[in-house]
């Protein structure tokens, strides 16, 4: 993994973001909906009936709400750094789910300290949350710990192209980190095998969202409690020149009267097998393509 191009970010600064965005994160949460389904959509081909499901990053609940109705035995805990954010989705249940609400939990924790007993879980689902975790070793190796044996981890993140148009367009400016830098999949796919995931399998697409200016995309990010948390980033109030020599460089990227901005989407899956020396494939698993380490 590239040390340099990723830093730590600032737990404590994005953590306060998003509380502050809590009840705004959805309606602006138009790219976070779709990713969520997107990578719901690739349970339908695992043959796992998990008892104990944890949403990590779980956010506003977006997707536990969906993995209540999919796994409706299951227990579902709801995990976020942000009490906000489990405040806003705890808010979020109809009376019948409160009344139903024994098998859900909402722990405010952070992923890579979880309060979770070793081998807990039988299976994790993570989106767009793992972003904001740069020390991937250290969090998968916390992953692998409370799966169970056999247990899947099934994730979205973002990649290197994320972004990319104000990325650049603020380097044109200064020299500052306006954008954070997100791994690459290979990078992803990696970090996954030194934490002792079996089989990963990673793959990404590009979606393009597209604003009618750069200011509304920028709000948008604020809405979403999408921070700058790396210690590079420029403290105190951006300058109005220098705001606006951004704003004129992103101008470049204009096609037929919309600005474009990109997220490069990576999905991930790997299994957790426990079994010293042995690769074990458990039926239950769905056809896999392995992970291909990066080509040189
Ligand atoms: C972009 S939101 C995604 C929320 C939700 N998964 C969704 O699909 O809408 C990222 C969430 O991850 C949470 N988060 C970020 N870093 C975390 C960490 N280290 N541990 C737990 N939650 C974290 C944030 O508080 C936020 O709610």
């Amino acid at each position: 993994m590239k040390k340099d191009l990723i830093t730590t970010l600032d737990k404590h600064l994005y953590r306060q973001a998003f509380d502050r965005a809590a009840t705004s994160y959805d309606e602006a949460a138009v790219l976070q909906k779709e990713v969520g389904k997107r990578l719901l959509e690739r349970l339908d081909y695992v043959r796992l009936q998990p008892q104990c499901i944890l949403d990590l990053g779980s956010g506003t609940g977006l997707c536990t709400a969906a993995l209540r109705q999919r796994y409706k035995k299951a227990h579902i805990i709801s995990l976020d750094i942000a009490p906000a954010m489990l405040l806003t989705a705890k808010n979020k249940l109809s009376w019948l789910e409160k009344t139903l609400s024994g098998k859900q939990r909402y722990i405010c924790g952070d992923a890579d300290y979880l309060p979770l007993k070793d081998q807990s879980v039988d299976m994790i689902i993570s989106n767009l949350t793992l972003q904001w975790c740069p020390e991937l070793d250290h969090t998968f190796t916390e992953l692998h710990r409370v799966l169970k044996p056999d247990g899947l981890l099934m994730f979205t993140t973002l990649g290197p192209d994320t972004l990319k148009e104000l990325r650049q367009s603020w380097q044109s400016v200064d020299k500052n980190i306006h954008v954070h830098n997100f791994i690459d999949m290979h990078d992803v796919g990696d970090a996954l095998l030194r934490a002792r995931f079996a089989d990963p399998v990673m793959d990404m697409e590009t979606i393009t969202m597209t604003y009618q200016d750069a200011r509304t995309l920028m709000q948008d990010l604020k809405t979403l409690g999408a921070h700058n948390a790396s210690p590079s980033r420029p403290r105190g109030l951006t300058g109005k020149r220098r705001l606006q020599s951004m704003l004129t460089e992103y101008e470049r990227f204009r096609v037929n009267d919309v600005l474009p901005a990109t997220y490069e989407v990576v999905y991930g899956h790997a299994w957790t097998t426990h079994v010293k020396g042995d690769r074990q494939h458990s039926p239950q698993r769905e056809q896999q393509v392995p992970f291909h380490p990066r080509m040189q």
